[in-house]
């Protein structure tokens, strides 16, 4: 039996996440051998959100060394005999003149170990961080250069729509994800802290942008509200639990937000303006703020958001004739949001099947950049790249 093993790399925003990953040819199911994730939330929580130059060098620390754990863990480091010439080390110079961190643990690397049994190495290239992108992407040349393993350029976005289409079992310690049958067209509902769209996805790779935010994204409305209220960084899950808390208290809602755009006929976004509402709500108090006011100015705050994104979400399955949604991206993570969507459709669409990725997959990491790359190559729509030609673009699209 043929196997084939991807080395996925993530560093588009303020996680550092390696994992190998191992299919067998003609199954549809891939097994995770190893995994290693490093976040950085405490590094940026301070500031209330991610510095680029920071991320960049925390990522640029981290990646080796949480590319050998990964690599150990999938039990394919073995020590090596042989050093690396000076040919190679200058050519890794050459590559990573910004990541001085990255440059002697990679060298290190190449000195300690052979090169490992990796098929295929995926890379995010964007949307994301430049600065971020590009430590991983240079990591990606080195090794795929030194190394002589084709590169998969990886759209982050991809990563999060594959990842709500695969269901994760455990057996004996050991995780796999396989992928379900799907019908296409899927309506992907993207969430995360930099993006808020709708996507009709045709095939992975084929993909129609229907609506978008035209101002933050869902998440970063999210972040800006936890600020308001106090709440550390990233506030989505803190604003939900505050939300949560306020909702079992049955305690009547004080105040109420806006639900911008929710009749705008199309499929755009704006969060900025519940935010606006939000701290013109607090400065009106004209007092401290209570923790029953944090409370329900979550809980508020929570329910507008969630609404708009069930309205829009279903006049495009209605719009599109869509049997499945995908919901991706750091905001799938929020239960309140799987709880109404879900309930939603299965009301008003009996049938059409909602899809959230498993809660610990749907904020960054690289199993779901490892899955996009094997979606690719599942449906021949896979596309390897010169590694030397890779380019961290900060915008890229899916559509
Ligand atoms: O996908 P992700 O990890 O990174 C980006 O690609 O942006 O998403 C991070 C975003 C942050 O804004 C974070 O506050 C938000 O996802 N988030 C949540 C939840 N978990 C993470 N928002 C609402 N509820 C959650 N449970
Ligand atoms: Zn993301």
């Amino acid at each position: 039996m043929k196997t084939m093993k991807i080395l996925s790399i993530e560093t588009s925003c303020d996680e550092t996440g390696i994992s190998v990953l191992e299919a067998i040819q003609g199954e549809k199911s891939i097994s995770l051998l190893g995994n290693a994730l490093a976040s950085q939330i405490d590094l940026h929580a301070q500031y209330g959100g991610v510095f680029p130059a920071m991320a960049k060098r925390a990522h640029a620390e981290k990646i080796v060394p949480l590319m050998k754990a990964a690599l150990i863990e999938a039990g394919l480091l073995h020590t090596s005999t042989s050093t690396l010439g000076n040919e190679n080390k200058e050519h890794i110079l050459s590559i990573c003149t910004y990541e001085d961190e990255m440059v002697s643990h990679l060298i290190d690397l190449f000195n300690s170990y052979e090169k490992p049994d990796i098929d295929y190495i995926a890379v995010t290239v964007g949307p994301g961080l430049e600065p971020a992108l590009w430590v991983g992407i240079n990591a990606a040349k080195v090794l795929a250069t030194v190394w002589d393993i084709p590169v998969i350029p990886v759209n982050h976005m991809e990563g999060h729509v594959v990842t709500a289409a695969v269901s994760e079992t455990t057996v004996d310690n050991k995780k796999s994800y396989s992928f379900q049958e799907l019908e296409f067209p899927l309506l992907a509902l993207l969430v995360s802290g930099g993006h808020t769209e709708l996507v009709i996805t045709n095939n992975y790779g084929d993909y129609a942008k229907i609506g978008q935010t035209r101002d933050d994204a869902v998440g970063e409305a999210f972040d800006k509200v936890a600020r308001m209220l106090g709440l550390p960084y990233p506030g989505g899950p803190a604003v939900s639990k505050l939300a949560k808390a306020f909702r079992s208290s049955g305690a009547p809602q004080p105040f109420e937000l806006p639900r911008p755009m929710i009749h705008s006929g199309d499929y755009d976004f704006s969060f900025s303006g519940i935010k606006t509402a939000t701290l013109y709500t607090i400065r009106d108090l004209q007092r401290e703020l209570t923790d029953e006011d944090k409370m329900a100015l979550a809980c508020a705050f929570e329910d507008a958001v969630v609404e708009v994104l069930i309205k829009k979400t279903a006049k495009a399955v209605e719009e599109f004739q869509t049997q499945t949604i995908v919901v991706g991206g750091g905001v799938s993570g929020n239960g309140y949001l799987k709880e109404r969507l879900t309930s939603y459709i299965n009301a008003k669409f009996p049938g059409v099947t909602t899809l959230f990725p498993e809660p610990w997959l749907a904020t960054d990491n690289a199993i779901m950049i490892g899955l996009a790359a094997f979606a690719r190559i599942q449906t021949k729509s896979l596309f390897t790249q010169d590694p030397l030609s890779l380019k961290a673009n900060g915008n890229l699209s899916l559509a």
